[in-house]
């Protein structure tokens, strides 16, 4: 089955063609247009002008994708696109696309949730989570752990109470004059720095059964620290010479990135331990980070289950795993009228939050 997958809730517009058969998904065509440049002299992503960038690539970009798989519209069985949740105003590019398309063509036009995008980024990959297994979303808007027992069911174990995981990495890197998008700038700066260099407080470990997050109080922390020592490198630093500004910096970064990411694995482990399953796939923007890919790892041979990662450009937003997500629920019977709207706020569907823990 041949899939065109759209996504633009963001600030990726991204089109992409999977082959899906059985479980797995093979892709054709993988096309990314990133407005990180538009948004980075503010800081943080300006809805105005993602709607605006997406228009503007959102067709050469599917272009681009039909012409690198080397297929046509009339090729396709289904056109996927991400319908929810995310910028209203972004989320309508693509879909309105996607509609004109589907009529166009005469396409079954599938809308996807963007989060059982993300949980289905793995099965593009060469190995896959059994069923039933657990899922840590973590992006720039979201921080949730999943009990996935199929396709498209789901119950959710714990959230995050305020920010994302990725909004933690961003503001945090907002705060020390980093530039945007933060979380990959952390990454980086945290390979040469000492984790243990700055206590940062961790949230909501007190209790092992809550399975819920918060990160306000972190970059709280940090903003505190920044008052205190200043921003390394600049004038108000405590720090004298050029080799402790860099060696402070990377510090900082280590410290306020292991203080996520204990959490994060923390978490996931009590999950895995309560409900007893064996496998666990990371996935969205923030899986992408190597200390977090790596503490995970090691917990999995501490705890004996076996973790899942999509590569890199599929943690990120894409529009490979909306194609993916779009074939499973096409080859289950799934599609849209082209009445289909747009979801600026979307609860993950079929979720059960009543989980009984241990059940
Ligand atoms: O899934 P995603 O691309 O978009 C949303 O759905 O939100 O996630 C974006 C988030 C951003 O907060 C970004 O800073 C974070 O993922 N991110 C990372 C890394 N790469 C992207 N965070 C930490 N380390 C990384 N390497
Ligand atoms: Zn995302």
């Amino acid at each position: 089955m041949l899939i065109l997958g759209l996504e633009s809730s963001c600030d990726e517009t991204a089109a992409a063609v999977v082959r899906g058969r059985g479980a797995r998904g093979h892709v054709l065509a993988d096309v990314v247009a990133s407005q990180h440049d538009v948004h980075r002299p503010f800081g943080g992503v300006v809805p105005e002008l993602a709607s605006r960038a997406h228009i503007e690539h959102v067709i050469p970009v599917v272009d681009a994708a039909l012409t690198a798989a080397g297929v046509t519209l009339a090729d396709l069985d289904a056109i996927a696109v991400t319908c929810g949740p995310g910028l209203i105003g972004a989320l309508l590019v693509a879909v309105q696309t996607a509609k004109a398309m589907a009529y166009g063509a005469g396409k079954p036009l599938v809308g996807v949730h963007h989060l059982e995008g993300h949980m289905s980024a793995i099965y593009l990959e060469e190995r896959a989570p059994p069923m039933p297994h657990l899922a840590l979303i973590v992006s720039g808007g979201h921080t949730s752990l999943v009990l996935v027992t199929d396709h498209g069911s789901y119950g959710v174990l714990g959230q995050t109470r305020d920010d994302a995981a990725g909004e933690a990495f961003d503001k945090g890197a907002k705060l020390l004059g980093l530039g945007y998008p933060g979380g990959v700038l952390i990454d980086q700066l945290a390979n040469g720095g000492d984790p243990q260099a700055i206590s940062f407080p961790r949230a909501m470990l007190h209790k092992e059964s809550n399975l819920d997050f918060s990160f306000s109080g972190l970059k709280t922390a940090l903003l505190h620290w920044v008052r205190a020592n200043g921003v390394p490198g600049s004038p108000a630093s405590t720090a004298t010479t050029a080799v402790a500004q860099t060696q402070s910096m990377q510090d900082v970064c280590a410290s306020y990135q292991h203080a996520i990411v204990e959490v994060l694995v923390r978490k996931t482990r009590a999950a895995v331990e309560a409900t007893g399953v064996a496998a666990v796939q990371l996935c969205g923007g923030v899986a992408a980070n190597s200390a977090l890919r790596a503490g995970m790892a090691q917990a999995g041979l501490a705890d004996g289950f076996e973790l899942f990662v999509p590569k890199p450009s599929h943690c990120t937003d894409n529009a490979a795993m909306i194609a993916m997500r779009g074939y499973f629920r096409f080859a289950a019977g799934g599609r849209d009228e082209l009445t289909l709207d747009s979801r600026a706020n979307w609860p993950l569907p079929h979720a059960t939050p009543q989980w009984v823990r241990g059940a």
